[in-house]
């Protein structure tokens, strides 16, 4: 019978009998995934698990540090990298989305092929891929996705030329979930969101400025903590602010403001392939657009997305 815990004896041993003295590296994204299988692996060869976690610039409001922190304090051996410059050069004045996606995959690869050719000796590269993205190769999303449109133009960069080591390749999300619980990672690094590994650059429509990238973190941090006080992060499925490059007249005072939109998404799913907007509380979602527009310059509307997938995307790109 299938048990985290059996699971978690098993593939320590398999590990330890497969990887050896080899070092591996692994790029942390601050997800469920790759955090369980680094922490599978470090338990199987300890400090020759090389963790590398890329700062992009696109991330949630103070999420580099904090992850990071509790990557640190879980006792992995872990590489931060500031990218932010690189990442907000190779996107300046870039508007169309699929453009947007190729520049942050093309930095990304970049970017974690250095820090790979700092590890010496390094034989493996660890990834968190889990049963669905084994079966559903079709789906064009994602860091392989982009890697293979690099790999079509480039040639291979070194580290994909590494054999590669899943330890999660059997197991669906709930049971990643289980795995992580057993081996006592933080319920807050288990129960996030999903997040698009292009991260706010596809949450920000039109050209992404480190501007616009602070005032959505800012607001996109007062929507999660009242979705989390409030009590309803767990019942969301994912939720995110999106920044819109539209602006409209307000008042504040006696002045006459003309300011930017944000779109607050929140939707109920199971996979992400098909998806329903959340009924969240009248009085939360005021008090949220309130506390955003008292409290984010620049912002001056707040709207709410009630749009399902289909035909929406959750996403807006
Ligand atoms: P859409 O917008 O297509 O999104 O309805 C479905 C789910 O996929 C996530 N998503 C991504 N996840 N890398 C990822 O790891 C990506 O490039 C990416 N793009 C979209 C999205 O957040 C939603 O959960």
């Amino acid at each position: 019978d299938w048990t985290p815990d059996s699971f978690i004896e098993t593939t320590i041993a398999e590990l330890k009998a497969k990887l050896g003295d080899d070092k591996v590296v692994l790029g942390l994204s601050g997800g469920v995934d790759s955090s369980v299988a680094a922490v599978l692996l470090h338990q199987a060869i300890g400090k020759n698990l090389h963790c590398i976690f890329v700062d992009n610039g696109l991330l949630r409001k103070d999420e580099y540090q904090s992850v990071l922190d509790s990557y640190q304090h879980m006792g992995l051996n872990i590489k931060g990298i500031d990218a932010k410059q690189r990442f907000y050069d190779a996107l300046a004045g870039i508007s169309d989305p699929e453009k947007k996606r190729k520049a942050i995959g093309r930095v990304f690869i970049e970017v974690f092929d250095d820090a790979a050719h700092e590890v010496q000796g390094v034989s493996w590269l660890g990834q968190g891929t889990i049963y669905p993205d084994v079966i559903e190769s079709v789906s064009v999303k994602g860091p392989s996705a982009t890697i293979k449109s690099h790999h079509n133009v480039g040639g291979l960069p070194d580290f994909m030329k590494l054999k590669v080591v899943e330890p999660l390749n059997t197991l669906f999300k709930d049971e990643v979930r289980r795995v992580g619980a057993a081996l006592g990672i933080d319920p807050n690094i288990l129960g996030r969101h999903p997040f698009p590994g292009p991260g706010l650059a596809i949450r920000i429509l039109g050209d992404v400025t480190p501007e616009k990238v602070d005032i959505l973190q800012q607001a996109d941090a007062i929507y999660i903590n009242n979705l989390r006080s409030g009590g309803v992060y767990d019942k969301v499925w994912q939720a995110g602010a999106i920044y819109l490059p539209v602006q409209s007249v307000g008042v504040m005072g006696d002045e006459r403001t003309y300011e930017n939109v944000i779109c607050l998404r929140a939707v109920e799913s199971l996979d992400g392939m098909t998806a329903d907007w959340c009924h969240l509380p009248y009085d939360l979602l005021a008090k949220i657009s309130n506390e955003i527009i008292n409290n984010v310059k620049g912002i001056n509307r707040v709207v709410y997305d009630i749009s399902s997938k289909p035909p929406a995307t959750i996403e807006w790109e």
